[in-house]
């Protein structure tokens, strides 16, 4: 039983785009926040709880639900920051020969404990994730996420064409791979399966066929995947999809889009594919540093919201340069601003901060798990420095008022300034014995 006293905020509520009133959120300076024995939050008071609890003295520092990263691919750590080439260029340069290695269950294990122990390191306790092609790589994360108590949502990636040797599987395998492992870990802990597409030019129609047969047969299966990242890769999707109105209709077609559905970039989407978004339920994952990196476009966050769609935020890496959602925060806000005035309103810290926690946790049906400081919720936490050094440290210093306190926070901050990760109540992380 512990209980951390530190500057506690959450969002319970959705806040309003360009609302940057300090009641759009939940802000409980200097209390207590009482983690009971079985992991989950007991309680958040202003007094002392008194000498039966492991008191931790926190004060001056954030205490925040621990981020939700929604999509995210555990083999690419080494691919990060590789040079000078757009999404399917870099995918053959770069990616695809990452992702070979993988067939090893012992490259497999190894990188998915340093994948997580990174994740934990950057204050991220839940995440979407992509391993590669293989059986063993799948297992290997949902191992490793089970060790560390994660809540994780993954699946073997699918890919039978347009890929290189030792990277394609076939419709009966695939078929036999997933079925297996959502046996094995779909609800065993806090893990879950997400039938994973990796994009629709890599998978045949008769895959993305048995992928949505699979989702039908199950509505509790999460579905992962790209949509709309690059203009070379939508050119190419309506190459081989003649047939479909859309990129994103390739996948509404096959039974893909639900309530449970993770559609990571949607940059080059229209009005009548949020609206079949909007209509299924589905998510948008937003990955401003990978789109970026990649020169893969601005996502329009203000119009995918207006049209009723959910959309959470996430590094993308390795297309992205960062696990730290702060920095992925900050390049949204960037994106945003790039798309200039009329297109909506800035982000603000409680808009972005709200769909990196709260947000993310509703959009993945978790909210009753996750992304609050709420009793009964787990407590996956993360203790933060509001600055590490001079610089940062001056900017708080002059800050008027919450929201721009937090705001500059979300903006100068990363990894450096977590200093405690704690996963359904037991410590994973701390940054003076890193
Ligand atoms: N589209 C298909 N595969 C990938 C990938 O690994 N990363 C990104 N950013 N886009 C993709
Ligand atoms: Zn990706």
């Amino acid at each position: 039983m512990i209980a951390i006293h530190a500057d506690l905020l959450d969002f319970p509520s959705a806040p309003h785009w360009g609302v940057t009133d300090p009641q759009a959120v939940r802000w409980r300076p200097d209390h207590w926040l009482l983690v009971g024995d079985d992991g989950r939050i007991a309680g958040v008071q202003a007094a002392d709880p008194g000498p039966e609890w492991i008191r931790e003295d926190q004060r001056g520092r954030l205490l925040m639900p621990g981020f939700v990263d929604t999509h995210v691919h555990s083999p690419q750590l080494g691919v990060m920051a590789s040079f000078g080439t757009e999404l399917l260029d870099w995918l053959h340069t770069y990616t695809f020969p990452a992702e070979r290695a993988w067939a090893d269950p012992a490259v497999a294990a190894a990188g998915s404990a340093l994948f997580l122990d990174a994740l934990l390191a950057h204050g991220t306790t839940a995440a979407v994730v992509f391993p590669t092609v293989h059986k063993a790589s799948a297992e290997a994360l949902f191992e490793a996420a089970s060790e560390r108590g994660m809540r994780i949502v993954a699946g073997k990636v699918l890919m039978d064409r347009h890929a290189p040797d030792g990277l394609r599987d076939d419709v009966a395998g695939a078929e036999r791979d997933c079925v297996d492992l959502i046996q094995r870990w779909h609800g065993r802990g806090r893990n879950a399966y997400a039938v994973t597409v990796r994009f629709a030019p890599t998978s045949t129609p008769a895959q993305l066929a048995m992928a949505g047969a699979l989702c039908r047969a199950d509505p509790t299966l999460y579905l992962q995947t790209h949509v709309a990242e690059n203009r070379d890769e939508v050119r190419w999707v309506g190459e081989l999809f003649p047939r479909s109105r859309s990129y994103l209709d390739v996948y509404a077609g096959a039974g893909l889009l639900h309530a449970r559905s993770v559609l990571a970039h949607g940059i080059w989407l229209d009005a009548a594919d949020r609206a079949a978004l909007h209509e299924a339920g589905a998510q948008i994952a937003f990955c401003p540093s990978s789109n970026l990196f990649l020169g893969s476009g601005l996502f329009d966050w203000p119009a995918t919201a207006a049209a009723g769609v959910q959309v959470s935020v996430a590094s993308d890496v390795g297309g992205g340069t960062s696990l730290s959602m702060q920095r992925t925060l900050a390049d949204g806000y960037k994106v945003q601003a790039l798309l200039g005035k009329d297109s909506g309103h800035d982000l603000t810290a409680w808009v972005a901060l709200h769909a990196a926690t709260r947000g993310a946790a509703q959009a993945l049906q978790l909210g009753h798990e996750i992304g609050l400081l709420e009793p009964g919720l787990l407590a996956d936490l993360c203790l933060w420095d509001w600055s590490v050094g001079p610089v940062d440290g001056q900017r708080q210093r002059v800050a008027r008022d919450l929201h721009e306190k937090v705001f500059a926070w979300m903006l100068l901050s990363d990894e450096r300034h977590l200093v405690r990760t704690w996963v359904a109540g037991r410590q994973r992380y701390e940054r003076d014995r890193a």
